[in-house]
């Protein structure tokens, strides 16, 4: 399933799919108030690129006829959204070797690579300081088994487990701390391959030209590299683009090699936050008119997760309240925590987590803070590996929920009021529907119409909610039930 995204005004008149038989528009939705034309149906089996004619009434009423490209490759760099760990939110620049292997075995420990999590990305601060892009390599310090060493150790850990990279589109990282790669793409890239690398996050501070050329570069790179491990038998590079939103990535990113991009700030540990420092309602308020751009291995990313920081976290700990409140902030409840993962899930984002997952955390992230012992707490394991919530994350449709601005009374940006609904098409002909309390007080149930969320009025659907686990039959109206502060409820419909 795609979506037809035309610009202000323009309407979508007809598609001629010419040979792609088994490709059809699906039009009920436009009688909802709907301005996109969806196309669904199955694509061809055959590996290769493919075309198709869609014919488009421009707002001063001329006829344009644009052509439609899709890729059919059993070999994308993210058929689902990735899934790992950070070291940013956490330990910025304090990472080494031995952190990173216990934070591996974190991972196994609390069952997380067993539910998906796999990539564990070394962000800024890798490398040995210094401002000479044909130097770079990893600090002997902090690792001093090479980072090939450490993706063994990792791989000693869970052989599932994969390692991730970081560099930057500019002429220093954000941290100004190491080189980037810009116009030294080909040979950074050779090297992180070489140590056996399978991702990178690629960020865009001090850049050197403009995001489309930067990216680019390095997506052809990558595009290169990924050609070559296709006929070696090899498993994708993924590219993560990090340029915060802030040049529309949603329009390009894909065309110049990413699968994923950071469509918001940093995110912070808080509940709303703003457009510079979002919390879990100001990263989505900012991604959730999105919904049309995303799809398979193309992910507008929501960044790293909050959960199981509890107000610790280094870098996510610099909150509109932090700012206020001597450096003191509260972390998110449970309820928020499962709102976080919820979202991040019905919106198709990558799923990054940042939480200190050692045995002994000894808090590092805010050196003037004792970390308690058992950091991670149940319920934080409990959200991150809910399989039921992670299958409509990893849906394999890969469409973000459509955000229901009608259905919703949440509009006003970055305000804790008012409810939120999305909903999502899944495989196999399901919905997942979801309403978060974006207030602080208890809220009374709602009762949404299905045919307002594009289901079938008079039929009977199996209804599961999975968070309670509550399943109840519907039809015609789905009525939640009273929603606690901040919490989010999660329909599937079948
Ligand atoms: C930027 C990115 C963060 C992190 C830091 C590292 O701010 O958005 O996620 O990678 O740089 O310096």
């Amino acid at each position: 399933m795609h979506k037809l995204v035309t610009h202000e005004g323009e309407t979508v008149t007809g598609v001629d799919f010419g040979k792609l038989k088994t490709l059809k528009l699906k039009h009920d939705r436009q009688q909802l108030g709907n301005r996109y034309c969806y196309v669904i149906g199955t694509a061809p089996k055959q590996e290769g690129e493919y075309t198709y004619s869609v014919q488009i009434r421009k707002a001063d009423g001329s006829t344009v006829i644009e052509q439609v490209t899709f890729v059919v490759d059993a070999f994308l760099q993210s058929p689902a959204p990735m899934m790992g760990w950070l070291t940013w939110n956490w330990f910025a620049r304090s990472i080494s070797h031995d952190r990173m292997v216990e934070i591996a075995r974190g991972m196994e420990r609390h069952g997380l690579v067993k539910a998906g999590y796999n990539t564990i990305v070394l962000d800024d601060a890798w490398a040995k300081p210094t401002t000479e892009k044909a130097e770079l390599t990893y600090d002997p310090e902090k690792f001093p088994a090479g980072i090939s060493g450490l993706k063994n150790a990792i791989q000693a850990v869970n052989p599932e487990l994969k390692l991730g990279i970081y560099s930057d589109a500019g002429c220093m990282t954000c941290e100004n701390y190491q080189p980037g790669s810009y116009l030294f793409e080909a040979q950074h890239l050779n090297l992180f391959n070489s140590w056996g690398v399978d991702m990178l996050k690629y960020d865009f501070c001090n850049s050197e030209a403009s995001s489309v050329v930067s990216y680019t570069r390095m997506g052809d790179e990558v595009k290169k590299l990924n050609a070559q491990r296709k006929q070696a038998g090899g498993i994708p590079f993924v590219l993560n683009v990090c340029e915060w939103g802030k040049t529309s990535p949603w329009l390009w990113a894909a065309k110049a090699g990413g699968s994923s991009w950071r469509a918001t700030a940093d995110a912070r540990e808080a509940w709303v936050g703003n457009h510079d420092l979002p919390g879990v309602l100001g990263g989505v308020d900012d991604v959730r008119q999105l919904w049309m751009y995303g799809g398979v291995n193309r992910f507008n990313d929501l960044d790293m997760m909050c959960i199981g920081l509890h107000g610790l976290g280094g870098p996510s700990n610099y909150t509109v309240d932090h700012t206020q409140n001597g450096g003191v902030i509260q972390g998110l409840t449970d309820a928020q925590a499962r709102t976080q993962m919820s979202l991040w899930c019905m919106l198709a984002s990558p799923l990054a987590l940042t939480c200190d997952l050692r045995e002994h955390p000894q808090g590092e992230a805010n050196s003037d803070v004792i970390v308690p012992q058992n950091l991670i707490t149940a319920a934080d394991i409990e959200t991150l590996t809910n399989p039921e919530i992670l299958a409509i994350n990893q849906d394999a449709l890969g469409q973000q929920a459509e955000y229901m601005e009608q259905l919703s009374t949440g509009a006003e940006k970055y305000a804790a009021k008012g409810y939120d609904v999305f909903v999502k098409d899944l495989s196999h002909g399901r919905f997942a529907v979801s309403v978060t309390n974006r207030s602080e007080a208890r809220m009374e149930g709602i009762t949404l119409r299905l045919s307002d969320l594009y289901m079938k009025a008079g039929k009977k659907y199996t209804c599961h909610e999975v968070w309670s686990g509550k399943t109840i039959k519907v039809k015609d109206t789905l009525q939640t039930e009273a929603l606690e502060p901040c919490e989010t409820k999660v329909y599937v419909l079948n």
